[in-house]
């Protein structure tokens, strides 16, 4: 099939590339001239596991392409998009200004019998919003929401868990059902499950998977503040409570918390959303949620400082990583960066090093050193805190290495992927989250 991709962002960009793998000639389309360049020579202007072969093998297969010039989507029939939806600056809602100027630029390509899916995560009520612009030109608009994980996109959009689109009554629904079915051939042959729901429903179903995943975070880390108060283990509780299968193991690591370019934000724009619906209360809990959230970054901060004895002013604290999580060089609302950000704030000798984030880091947070090699970082460090769960800072760093690099003692595990005992027995000062 032709296919067009509007946004080549985390999501477009892997989206277009791996809908071209599996054999559809796709043209990828940004208003950043520097991402197209890039990715038109093959290479991810982002660190994304996989990614850059997809891109190698479909400019070699003459498959794919990228562009600034939306009038090379004319060819293709379907048009995805996949624009980001940031919090808006001075609200908790999403900015749908890339949304709209991307229906808008698109409007004058489209032609009878074109699908519009809209991937973006949005707030409900917005496909139908633009239905009618869509719908005057004789194409179909429905909305195909992506659930993709940074650092498994690659693997989550070639073999996605469920296919979900949302279209209008009637024929135009009916033949974009078809169409998704066609685009999405390898993952439906294989029996993934393909929900063909309402408008409303697929956009729900997004940001409601979002707000489920956020409050199992903030749950196990609400637990981890009462085991603070009572000597419990957090870690322990979790996989004692994740053997019953209706509860699960998944999504309960206490710790620093959640941060990144969605869980954040979508469950901001789902409260205001419901604000504006006049249903707040009904997700009112999403903003405990997001407190529990903060507050753990607080924690951590408190415990570096416990642990240096009242005060890091002056101190050595390196900071094992930088990205939202591991496998990402993402640094959206990341509460790595937060914690590093707030030691520098307290007066620390703050070193942070990350696998993949530095650069990322760096542009936003230039007052902070940052150091490339994770031995050199450590060197001399009053207290180490683990925040981004890399292997490189987990399993892959013995503690007497970490001994024989430092005279400090302290280490602070904000993912809680250490071995307290091993690190205990060679002479540091633990601190978990939760854990005794
Ligand atoms: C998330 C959703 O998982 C994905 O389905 C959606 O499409 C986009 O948002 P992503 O932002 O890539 O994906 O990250 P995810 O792997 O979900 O992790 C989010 C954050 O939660 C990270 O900061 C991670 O460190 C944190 N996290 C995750 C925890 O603190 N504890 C956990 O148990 C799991």
């Amino acid at each position: 099939m032709k296919i067009s991709v509007i946004g080549c962002g985390y999501l477009g960009a892997v989206h277009a590339a791996a809908m071209a793998s599996i054999g559809h000639d796709v043209v990828g389309v940004d208003v950043d001239q520097r991402k197209v360049a890039t990715l038109s020579q093959g290479h991810a202007p982002f660190f994304e596991p996989g990614l850059e072969d997809l891109l190698r093998a479909g400019r070699e297969s003459g498959r794919l392409s990228f562009t600034t010039d939306m009038a090379e989507v004319v060819n293709a029939s379907v048009h995805f998009i996949a624009v980001g939806t940031p919090q808006q600056r001075d609200s908790y809602a999403a900015d749908l200004t890339f949304v709209d100027a991307a229906i808008d630029a698109l409007l004058p390509f489209l032609k009878e019998g074109d699908i519009v899916a809209g991937k973006s995560t949005v707030p409900v009520g917005t496909a139908t919003r633009l239905s009618g612009q869509v719908e005057s030109t004789g194409a179909t608009l429905v909305w195909n929401p992506e659930f993709l994980r940074e650092g498994w996109a690659v693997k989550d959009t070639l073999e996605p868990d469920r296919l979900v689109v949302g279209v209008p009554d009637g024929a135009g629904g009916e033949r974009a059902e078809r169409a998704l079915r066609e685009v999405y051939g390898p993952a439906v042959k294989s029996g993934t499950p393909f929900l063909v729901t309402d408008l409303a429903t697929a956009e729900l179903v997004k940001v409601s998977a979002n707000a489920f995943l956020a409050t199992k975070i903030s749950f196990i880390n609400a637990m981890a503040e009462i085991a603070e108060v009572t000597g419990a283990d957090v870690s322990k509780l979790a996989e004692a409570i994740g053997y019953d299968e209706r509860i699960g193991r998944q999504f309960l690591k206490a710790g620093i918390g959640f941060g990144g370019g969605c869980l954040p934000k979508d469950i901001r724009a789902f409260s205001a959303r419901a604000e504006e619906l006049g249903r707040g209360e009904s997700v009112a809990f999403l903003r405990q949620v997001d407190e529990i959230n903060l507050r753990r970054r607080d924690r951590a901060v408190q415990l570096v400082v416990d642990g240096l004895g009242g005060s890091v002013f002056e101190k050595n604290v390196t900071v094992l990583g930088a990205a939202f999580k591991p496998h990402s060089d993402d640094i959206r609302d990341s509460p790595a960066l937060d914690v590093a950000v707030r030691l520098h704030g307290l007066g620390a000798n703050v070193t942070v090093t990350d696998p993949a984030a530095i650069e990322n880091a760096r542009r936003i947070h230039p007052q902070l050193t940052y150091v490339e090699g994770r031995d050199e970082a450590i060197r001399d460090a009053d207290a180490l805190v683990l925040v981004t769960e890399w292997d490189e800072y987990r399993r892959q760093l013995p503690p007497e290495h970490a001994s024989s690099l430092t005279d400090g003692r302290v280490v602070v595990d904000g993912r809680n992927g250490l071995d307290a005992a091993a690190w205990r027995a060679a002479g540091w000062s633990y601190y978990g989250m939760g854990r005794p």
